[in-house]
């Protein structure tokens, strides 16, 4: 391969060329390189770090097999279709949406597919913003939310503090309409334009949700100052199971999950959207499947124009409508999801509890949001990269950094629960605890 020579490249493409798209992906690969195995290599890594839902991998497979032997592909996917997505695709979708994700009537016309969240991330907020525009999201946040809306879009990314220590953020997010409205002040001073607001229920690294009555006043404050608000359901349907006995007393607060198309469909908004996709509650990352709910016609209309290069291939769409057609699969898994979900959570929390590391209880997701600071060496980013480098040399835990999430409190990391077998999460969680004993 030639020598890399960044300097021939575009302004932007000697930008990207120059350093990697997350932190953790080098050690990622190391780590991946190099699995824990009880016999086969006990001196082995656990990658906690990528949020993938491994475990429930099995039933997906063993499922669209039966369907890839029983059925022929169709001609369609050979050929381009609508870029918005296939429409027979659209129909099982917005179903599926409909009972399970919504509760509610989706329609198949107020749907889109692109290829995986982020393709949908990029593509939709292309169409709702201009360069230089502003998103607001609550801190902490997926940290690829940069990338996605940055790259090539060029909007800027708000990380709106709602609170300091984990034990003034609880399970129900702290989000009030008097932090928008702050966070509306202060871009107007800077002279931004505030016109997305983002939020990820359950939330992307907090795992906490945000209640009906909070989703119905942030959604009217939205409306009223004419910003976008968007809101990620990709982890709604990895919800934990809240009244397990172990767990409940973590939950003082009354709120359930509520999505948010039950308001777009009482609210009938223009500034109001939803996003989804199959990797995380479905298992399905490599399946680059990611669907935008809008009523907003024109942002439908727009998106035909920019999906193009974002689609997911007819194949993909064709897969993904077999396996959603059928119910009783969908029932049984969402279940199962739930249960495997529950299990993991309390062996991660179960650890934190041991050594006293604070965390917020999580309502759902494939993590957990931990407070490590008080075993910092200096209260720094430094000094959190050091304590991260340092539990993965010593225990071959791999955790998520907190730099990127954006919480201006540094020592807090992402503990991914789904992404080992379980044996091997409580064989990691284990590590964790002796390596935090010994610092005691
Ligand atoms: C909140 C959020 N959005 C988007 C993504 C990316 O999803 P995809 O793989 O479908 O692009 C992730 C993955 O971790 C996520 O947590």
């Amino acid at each position: 391969m030639a020598q890399a020579h960044s300097a021939s490249l575009s302004g932007r493409g000697q930008s990207l060329a120059s350093k990697p798209a997350r932190v953790d992906m080098e050690l990622f690969m190391e780590a991946a390189q190099n699995l824990y195995h009880p016999t086969d290599n006990p001196k082995g890594a656990f990658p906690l770090n990528i949020a993938e839902n491994a475990g429930m991998i099995p039933l997906v497979k063993t499922q669209l097999d039966a369907i890839l032997n029983r059925e022929a592909i169709p001609e369609w996917a050979f050929q381009y279709t609508d870029p918005k997505g296939h429409p027979e695709v659209r129909e099982v979708m917005a179903q599926f949406m409909s009972k399970h994700l919504c509760r509610c009537p989706v329609a198949p016309d107020s749907i889109a597919f692109s290829a995986g969240a982020a393709a949908t991330i990029e593509a939709s907020t292309f169409v709702l913003a201009d360069d230089g525009d502003t998103v607001v999201i609550p801190a902490p946040a997926y940290p690829m939310y940069t990338n996605d809306m940055g790259v090539k879009n060029g909007l800027k990314r708000y990380d709106l503090q709602t609170h300091y220590h984990l034990a003034d953020h609880g399970s129900v997010s702290p989000l009030t309409t008097g932090h928008l409205q702050a966070a509306w002040e202060d871009l107007q001073q800077r002279g931004q334009r505030f016109k997305i607001l983002l939020l990820t229920t359950p939330d992307n690294p907090t795992g906490c949700i945000y209640s009906e009555g909070q989703l119905r006043k942030i959604a009217e404050w939205c409306i009223r100052h004419q910003v976008h608000l968007i809101v990620s359901e990709i982890y709604g349907l990895s919800l934990i199971d809240v009244s397990d006995e172990e767990i409940r007393q973590d939950y003082p607060e009354a709120a359930t999950y509520h999505s948010f198309g039950r308001i777009m469909a009482e609210m009938q908004s223009d500034y109001l959207h939803l996003w989804y996709a199959l990797s995380k509650d479905f298992a399905m990352s490599g399946f680059r499947f990611g669907i935008i709910h809008s009523l907003n016609e024109a942002l439908l209309r727009g998106l035909e124009n920019v999906n193009i290069p974002h689609m997911a291939s007819n194949l993909t769409q064709w897969a993904v409508g077999e396996l959603f057609k059928d119910d009783a699969f969908l029932e049984r898994y969402i279940a199962e999801n739930k249960k495997k979900l529950t299990a993991s959570y309390k062996v991660a929390v179960r650890a934190l509890n041991t050594i006293e590391v604070p965390y917020i209880p999580s309502r759902g997701s494939l993590f957990v949001w931990a407070d490590f600071s008080k075993y910092l060496k200096t209260d720094s980013e430094e000094g959190e990269e050091t304590l991260w480098i340092d539990i993965y040399r010593s225990t071959g835990v791999l955790l998520t950094p907190g730099s990127g999430f954006r919480h201006r409190k540094y020592g807090l990391f992402r503990v991914v629960y789904t992404a080992l077998p379980l044996s091997h999460l409580e064989e990691a969680m284990q590590r964790l605890v002796d390596y935090f004993r010994s610092r005691a």
